[in-house]
């Protein structure tokens, strides 16, 4: 069942790098809005939301055949928490769309928690009072809006609706040690009532010989944030290797990142040698690399795991993630998948000031970019890349909004680069402090690294 859902997310990378408007059209097929209107919100939306109930009222929102695509797209929301927040009903923005899609937050019941708690002004889980939309049904949407919310052309696969499970209804469960490779387990750990947790942990693999990763697997608890796995390249000198087997909390209980002395309570040296192997923001991920595609773990490897987690109740709960670790033989490896680092460290941000930063790096050989993350501190408010050279020249192909919970944007097909093109990253800060801003691998000072996983 996870494996459907990679499927469909290497699916929508698809439809992100295909850089066209509306999807390849397909005259016979039923446009992708079409088949929203008809089997999801007709079906599910219309009791309510149709012109004179006093729910239209109430949400301004009419969601009739007549009137349903303008009322949503590129339509400012009712909700003022939502338009305080620069959201749209739906951005057609592509790639920024979700995030900036109040109507993906009011839906999207796989990140139920962020809408009961962390964006609670933002109203009820839609369809209010009934159970979720479907995982089909999420994940059909979720490619619209990413193909840039189109009226015409099919944008997502019809196929997806046959996905009846609800995705609130999934119990956690831990996922099956994979027939041949690894699994690492993060916790159980307590995370105390209304409090967000964010730990780190190191678990050495004790590997004799290198291990070649063909697929990862995610398995968290309900609410978690994020879970991210990094290992640590060869160069990293042996004082910025983790305790093995430590919970290393980011915060204390103040949500504070700093003792009463103004130390850091985490070592965030440790973040500069952080290569990610793996980033989920849903409670469960499934990610293959392409057949004979794999990463190497050396001998002796270790893995940072890390994981965020929020409790917004009254009660202490408990916490844990499974990370399961698919490996291939040696012998059927066809391509090793190599970690880049794209970082400028030319940073300069003066006090008080919106400043926006650019760097183009440019490969001297051909790459095929898998995956791509960024990294920044605090002050980082838009952080995007685009294609340098080639047919694809300044096509934009990733941004992050948020520094301490970057997309990893998986690019399938890969994105071909040729000799000499490349990419080009462009980061802006808000520097609020009082003092200028330098390259600094604390978060008292900034970062801007593009992280991508090529062959
Ligand atoms: C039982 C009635 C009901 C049903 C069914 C329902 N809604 Fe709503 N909807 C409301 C009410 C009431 C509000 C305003 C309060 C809120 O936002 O929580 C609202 C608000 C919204 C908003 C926010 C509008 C704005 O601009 O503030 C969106 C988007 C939305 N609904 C989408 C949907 C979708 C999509 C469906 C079907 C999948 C759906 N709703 C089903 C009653 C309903």
């Amino acid at each position: 069942m996870a494996r459907s859902r990679s499927a469909s997310l290497l699916g929508a990378a698809m439809w992100l790098l295909g850089g066209c408007d509306s999807g390849p059209s397909a005259p016979k097929e039923q446009a992708t809005w079409e088949v929203i209107q008809t089997n999801i919100l007709s079906a599910n939306c219309t009791s309510c939301h149709t012109a004179g109930t006093s729910f239209a009222r109430q949400s301004g929102l009419v969601l009739t055949e007549d009137v349903a695509y303008s009322q949503l797209v590129n339509a400012a929301p009712r909700n003022p928490a939502a338009l305080t927040d620069g959201l749209m009903r739906v951005s057609d923005k592509k790639l920024a769309s979700l995030d900036q899609s109040y109507l993906w937050q009011k839906i999207n019941a796989q990140d139920h928690e962020s809408l009961d708690h962390d964006h609670a002004a933002y109203g009820e889980q839609m369809p209010m009072g009934g159970p979720s939309l479907t995982t089909g049904e999420l994940e059909f949407i979720r490619q619209w809006i990413l193909a840039g919310a189109p009226r015409k052309g099919v944008v997502a696969d019809p196929a997806l609706l046959a996905d009846t499970r609800r995705p609130e209804a999934e119990p956690f469960s831990a996922p099956a040690p994979p027939a041949n490779g690894r699994q690492l387990h993060l916790g159980p750990f307590a995370v105390s009532a209304n409090f967000e947790r964010e730990v780190f942990y190191y678990q050495p693999l004790n590997n004799d010989a290198d291990l070649y990763v063909n697929r990862f697997e995610v398995a968290m608890q309900p609410g978690s944030h994020h879970f991210l796995a990094y290992i640590f390249p060869g160069y990293t000198p042996a004082h910025i290797i983790p305790q093995p087997e430590v919970l290393r909390d980011l915060r204390d209980q103040n949500n504070s990142y700093v003792d009463e002395n103004g130390n850091d309570l985490f070592d965030w040296r440790v973040m500069q040698y952080h290569q990610p192997i793996a980033i989920s923001q849903l409670r469960r991920l499934d990610y293959q690399f392409p057949p004979g595609v794999a990463q190497r773990l050396p001998a002796g490897t270790g893995i940072d795991l890390n994981a965020h987690y929020a409790n917004y109740t009254g009660q202490e709960i408990q916490a844990e993630a499974y990370f399961n670790l698919h490996l291939i033989e040696p012998s059927q490896v066809q391509h090793e998948v190599e970690v880049f680092a794209l970082s400028n460290f030319d940073i300069d941000l003066p006090p008080g000031q919106v400043t926006t930063l650019e760097k183009e790096f440019r490969f001297k050989e051909k790459r095929h970019i898998l995956q791509l993350v960024s990294h920044a501190h605090d002050r980082m408010v838009e952080f995007r890349a685009a294609v340098l050279g080639g047919p694809r020249d300044g096509e934009l192909i990733y941004t992050s909004y948020d520094w301490e919970h970057a997309p990893l944007i998986d690019l399938s097909p890969p994105l071909v680069l040729e000799e000499g093109q490349g990419l080009k990253i462009t980061a802006t800060y808000d520097n609020q402090t009082d003092r200028r801003l330098f390259f600094g691998f604390t978060r008292k000072d900034e970062m801007m690294i593009l992280y991508g996983y090529s062959y």
